[in-house]
């Protein structure tokens, strides 16, 4: 049984860094040509460097600069990434942002950049995925499926978050938006999932991880006792996208070590 995106193009949006990096390196051992998507100038050695590391194993794809939230810059990369190589087949709906604050002190600046990154840059993206699938239609020589999309949600999509309001709710939204659309076109062979991540040892959680103390009082959240990494989200989302995951569709799949069966509740309740 072998997980093969061959032949298959695949934009993967905030991949110049943590879960995104996983995943467009898990995407390109599969066999897919891997869109890098980075939000800014900023991040582009980043990308750069990501790039190379798949190519230097083997793999295909380059680095796309486009702000995922920002509707012209989305539909140009769709536009430009079809040009040249012909369609697209799976998006990774990635990039996400953290901006915490206590409710009575969070800005309408903190809630709108998250809801615009983390909710709108979903919606544009899957908008554009699906209108070229349906422009495509079903390739059996590429998939027989006629597009995958994969939501990186949360396991605060069901977990409720003191301090992040703007980011839970975010990724409770994004649960309601997989749906949808799977429900809306799945009759066009379309399939659209959630992956759930819990707490992995990438950048925008840093503070939770840095320390000793900090670890320590982490893994008391998660049952299996250790820090995910961004492969282990990449894995999942080469095989969710793969014809192996055929028949999966509308599903939010938790990859957390056990996090959200609340492991604080073992011993008492
Ligand atoms: C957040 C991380 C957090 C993890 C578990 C993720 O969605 O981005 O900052 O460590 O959830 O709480």
């Amino acid at each position: 049984m072998e997980v093969s995106l061959k032949n298959q193009v695949a934009i993967i949006t905030g991949a110049s860094s943590g879960i995104g990096t996983g995943i467009a390196k898990s995407i390109a051992e599969a066999g897919a040509t891997v869109i890098i998507n980075h939000s800014s100038e900023k991040s582009l050695e980043n990308a750069q460097e990501v790039l190379k590391e798949i190519t230097d194993a083997g793999g295909n794809g380059i680095t796309y600069q486009c702000d995922v939230s920002k509707e012209d810059e989305v539909i140009k990369m769709f536009k430009d990434v079809i040009e040249k190589f012909g369609t697209v087949d799976i998006l990774i709906n990635n990039a996400g942002i953290q901006k915490d604050a206590k409710f009575t002190e969070m800005t309408l600046d903190d809630w709108n950049a998250v809801m615009n990154v983390n909710l709108t840059g979903h919606f544009l993206c899957s908008r554009e995925a699906i209108k070229e699938f349906l422009r495509r239609g079903i390739d059996t020589s590429r998939s027989v499926a006629c597009g995958k999309i994969i939501h990186i949600s949360s396991v605060h999509e069901v977990i409720p978050w003191a301090g992040h309001a703007n980011y839970a709710a975010s990724k409770g939204a994004i649960k309601m938006l997989m749906q949808t659309l799977a429900q809306e076109y799945g009759p066009d062979k379309i399939r659209v999932n959630s992956i759930g991540p819990g707490a992995i040892q990438t950048p925008i959680n840093k503070a939770a991880w840095e320390t000793k103390d900090a670890l320590n009082s982490l893994l008391e959240l998660i049952p299996y006792n250790r820090i995910g990494q961004p492969k282990d989200i990449g894995n999942l989302a080469a095989f969710l996208a793969s014809d192996l995951a055929d028949y999966i569709s509308g599903a939010s799949i938790f990859v957390d070590g056990g996090m959200t069966s609340l492991e604080s509740f073992a011993d008492n309740g």
